[in-house]
C-alpha cells in the first residue's frame, strides 16, 4: 500500500530542501540530478517532498496565480503565460436545483490554454529546463497536449504529442497544431498512447510531461490552495467537499497532496480537509469501480467510451495516490451518464459558465450524490470545471440551441421572433469543426457541410 505520510526527516538526497520519494518503498532521490518518473527499484509512483511546508501567511508576498504559491513549489517562478487565479463562480440556480447550502464552481477552463493542465505545465516545463532536455512529450486526450504545446513553445523546446486517433476534440487539436507540436495520431486509445510515450521517455527520446511526472502535480495542487483561500475569505470556512472530474486521477492526487501539506504545516486541521469526491463517465469508470468494490488498485478497462473524451481513460495511473485521497478525506466517487453530463453542461451554460463535457461531470455527479443522499443538504460544495466550452465546439453545438435561419430583412426578423418558432432547418456556413478531422482539415474549413449533414441526420 502507498505510504503518503509526510515526515520531518530530510534525506541526504535533498537539494535546497526538495527531494523525491517513492510512495511504495520509501526510497528517496535527488530532485533534478537524473531524469526518472517512477522508482528505480520498485517502479512505484514518486512524490515531491519539501523540508519546509508553508502556512497561508507565506503566500502574501510576490507572485500571482500559480506562482503566488512559490513557497509550496520547487521554484520561485516557472515558464509562465501566466496561469491560475481562476474564478470561483457563484451559481445560485444550480445551488438551488442541487439543494446544497452553498455551491461554488472553480472554473479551470479560464487558464491560458483553457484547462487546468497549464498549472502543471508551468512547473513541469520549468523542471524540463532544469534537467536540460530538448524534447518534451505527452500522451493526451487533448488538453494536456494543448498545454504542453503552448508551454513547450514558450520555452523554445520541441514538443511531441501522442493522441488517440479520432477521439480528441477539435479545439484541442487546433491548439496543439498552431503551437507547433508534432501531433502523432496513434491507432489506439489514451492508455495505449501513454504506454507508447512511457516507452519513448524510458529510451531517453523525450521528457515525459504526463501527470506521472510528479512535478506536474505540484503545479496542480495550487487549485486547492486557491479554493481554500478564497472560500475562507468569502464564507469564513473551508468547503466541506470538492467534486471533480476524474480521468488519470492526477488532479485528485494533487488536491490530496495540497491538503496533506496544509495539515502537516499546521495551516488547517484534519477535519477541515474537504472530502474529495470524484466523478467519472459511466463508460470509463475504473476509479468508481475501485471505490465501490473496495479495491486497493484500479482494474484496467480495455474498452472505454464516453462523449466526454477528455476523461475517456481506462487505466488511471495516479490511482495509488488518488484512491487513498478519496478514502482518507471521507469522499466518494460516482459514475454519470453522457446524458447527465450534457444536461449539467447546459445547466452551467445557463449560469454563463461555459465548459467542455468532461468538466460538467462534476455537476452531474453532485446531482446524483444529492439524490442518493450521499451529499447532505447542509454541505458547502465546490465543483471543479476543468476545461473551457470552446475546447469541444461540436459537443457545445450539439448540446446548445439551434441557429434559426432568417431573411436579411428587419420586418421578417420581427415576424419570426413573434412567431416564437425556433425550429431551424439548416445552418449552411456555420463552421463548427469536427473532432475526428486532422488539423489541416480544420484549417481548410468546409467542415460546416459535414456539421450540417450530421445535424440533418440527427433530425431524421
Ligand atoms: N477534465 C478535463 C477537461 C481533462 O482534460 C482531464 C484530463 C480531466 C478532467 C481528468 O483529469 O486526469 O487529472 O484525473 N485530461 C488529460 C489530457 C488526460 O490528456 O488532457 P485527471
Amino acid at each position: 500500500m502507498a505510504d503518503l505520510e509526510l515526515t520531518d526527516d530530510v534525506p541526504s538526497a535533498a537539494a535546497d530542501g526538495v527531494w523525491l520519494v517513492c510512495i511504495e518503498c520509501g526510497e528517496t532521490f535527488a530532485p533534478f540530478e537524473e531524469i526518472r518518473y517512477t522508482c528505480d527499484h520498485c517502479d512505484g509512483l514518486l512524490e515531491v517532498r519539501y523540508a519546509d511546508l508553508p502556512k497561508f501567511e507565506a503566500f502574501e508576498g510576490e507572485g500571482s496565480g500559480v506562482w503566488r504559491y512559490h513557497a509550496a513549489l520547487p521554484f520561485d517562478v516557472g515558464v509562465t503565460l501566466p496561469e491560475g487565479n481562476t474564478p470561483l463562480h457563484e451559481v445560485p440556480r444550480i445551488e438551488e436545483s442541487a439543494g446544497v447550502e452553498n455551491l461554488r464552481v472553480k472554473h479551470e477552463g479560464m487558464n491560458p490554454t483553457g484547462s487546468f493542465k497549464d498549472r502543471g505545465m508551468t512547473v513541469g516545463v520549468r523542471v524540463a529546463q532544469e534537467v536540460g532536455v530538448d524534447r518534451l512529450a505527452c500522451a493526451s486526450t487533448g488538453n494536456t497536449s494543448a498545454a504542453l504545446a503552448a508551454y513547450g513553445a514558450r520555452a523554445g523546446l520541441e514538443t511531441l504529442v501522442l493522441l488517440p486517433a479520432g477521439k480528441v476534440a477539435a479545439g484541442k487539436i487546433a491548439q496543439a497544431a498552431l503551437h507547433q507540436a508534432r501531433i502523432l495520431e496513434v491507432d489506439g486509445n489514451f492508455d495505449q498512447c501513454l504506454d507508447r510515450v512511457q516507452d519513448l521517455a524510458g529510451r531517453g527520446e523525450a521528457y515525459l510531461l504526463n501527470s506521472l511526472n510528479p512535478f506536474r502535480l505540484e503545479g496542480q495542487k495550487t487549485i486547492g490552495l486557491e479554493i481554500m483561500e478564497e472560500h475562507y475569505a468569502d464564507h469564513g470556512e473551508y468547503p466541506d467537499r470538492i467534486v471533480l472530474p476524474v480521468g488519470n486521477a492526477g488532479n485528485t492526487a494533487a488536491l490530496y497532496k495540497c491538503f496533506r501539506e496544509l495539515v502537516a504545516a499546521g495551516a488547517i486541521t484534519e477535519d477541515q480537509v474537504p472530502k474529495l469526491t470524484g466523478a467519472q463517465a459511466e463508460g470509463a469508470a475504473p476509479m468508481v469501480e475501485a471505490i465501490e468494490e473496495g479495491y486497493d488498485e484500479t482494474r484496467r478497462w480495455d474498452e472505454v467510451e464516453t462523449r466526454a473524451t477528455a476523461i475517456r481513460i481506462g487505466n488511471p495511473v495516479n490511482a495509488p495516490k488518488a484512491l487513498p485521497g478519496i478514502r482518507e478525506t471521507g469522499g466518494t466517487a460516482v459514475a454519470v451518464s453522457d446524458e447527465e453530463i450534457t444536461e449539467a453542461q447546459r445547466e452551467l451554460a445557463g449560469e454563463g459558465v461555459g465548459v467542455e463535457p468532461a468538466s460538467a461531470a462534476s455537476i452531474a455527479g453532485l446531482h446524483k450524490l444529492r439524490e442518493r443522499g450521499d451529499i447532505d443538504a447542509d454541505e458547502s460544495v465546490v465543483c471543479l470545471t476543468t476545461g473551457h466550452l470552446l475546447k469541444d465546439p461540436d459537443a457545445a453545438a450539439e448540446a446548445g440551441a439551434e441557429p434559426e435561419p432568417v431573411s436579411n430583412d428587419t420586418d421578417a426578423i420581427l415576424a419570426h421572433l413573434e412567431d416564437g418558432s425556433s425550429s431551424a432547418t439548416g445552418t449552411v456556413g456555420q463552421t463548427v469543426s469536427n473532432a475526428a478531422k486532422s488539423p489541416l482539415g480544420i484549417l481548410a474549413g468546409g467542415l460546416g457541410i459535414a456539421y450540417l449533414l450530421r445535424k440533418l441526420r440527427s433530425k431524421e
